[in-house]
């Protein structure tokens, strides 16, 4: 497999072509933004950590049966994938109040919802990925209701596992975004990363934050809480 083209450049990741015209490789980069790129920085060693993250979630997803673009890992920053078109739709999940949520509901962060909060977004920078819902996919052509239905499900049996993997490892799963592609063949599968990027991540005992949220506050500690991360991942994993 030889490594061709960047294809495209994102805000953490870069795509390559490979001479695989179903796989591309994906590069992550230490870079970190926020508010739609209007904060910007760098995180020591985010890129390796994130695809370590990432890779060990992909995997730990696929053993239990959630169809994904991942195929391998092959160094420390780059994974090798199935070529997929993005559906420009970032589906968030909420199982705590916390972020814009709690912002555009006037409510405190750290309350335990009764039900799982599924927001969608319009994957589109230029507008600073609005708040949408089913309706507003559906005219924008991203889905049609019958791909959402499935959407949906898929995104809901993926929180489940995750919020289970995440309170092995003492860990409360707040909240995080997903995208997902269709591949060549029009499967829908999970897609893009699952990291302290794309999630909240709070420590159990302490509440400690534990994701990107302290690049987007200026807690401090940014390298270390990706790492609590990822040596708690590879223990319940056994890594
Ligand atoms: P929010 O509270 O800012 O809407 O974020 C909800 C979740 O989605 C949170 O875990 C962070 C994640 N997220 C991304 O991964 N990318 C983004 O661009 C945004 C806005 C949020
Ligand atoms: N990744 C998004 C951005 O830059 C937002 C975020 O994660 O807060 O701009």
């Amino acid at each position: 497999m030889e490594k061709g083209q960047m294809l495209y450049e994102g805000k953490a990741k870069q795509v390559f072509e490979t001479n695989n015209p179903n796989e591309v490789i994906v590069r992550y980069k230490d870079d970190a933004t926020a508010f739609n790129a209007q904060k910007k920085g760098q995180v020591d060693k985010k890129g390796e950590l994130n695809n370590a993250i990432s890779t060990l979630i992909f995997e730990y997803l696929q053993e239990k049966e959630i169809p994904t673009h991942f195929i391998k890992q092959l160094d420390d920053r780059e994974q090798l994938v199935k070529k997929v078109n993005i559906i420009p739709l970032e589906m968030v999940v909420r199982n705590y109040s916390a972020g814009s949520m709690a912002q555009r509901l006037g409510v405190e962060e750290g309350i335990k919802s009764p039900v799982t909060i599924f927001d969608i977004c319009y994957k589109k920078d230029e507008l600073g990925d609005p708040l949408i819902n089913d309706h507003h996919a559906v005219f924008l052509g991203a889905a049609t209701y019958d791909e959402l239905d499935e959407m949906y499900e898929l995104t809901d049996v993926i929180n489940e596992l995750l919020i289970d993997l995440f309170d092995k490892m003492n860990i409360i799963l707040v909240d995080f975004k997903i995208e997902l592609g269709k591949t060549a063949d029009g499967e829908i599968v999970l897609a893009d990363e699952i990291s302290p990027d794309t999630c909240r991540l709070w420590d159990k005992d302490t509440m400690k934050k534990l994701d990107k949220d302290r690049f987007r506050r200026d807690l401090g500690e940014v390298t270390e809480a990706y790492e609590e991360i990822y040596n708690r991942l590879k223990k319940v994993l056994n890594k």
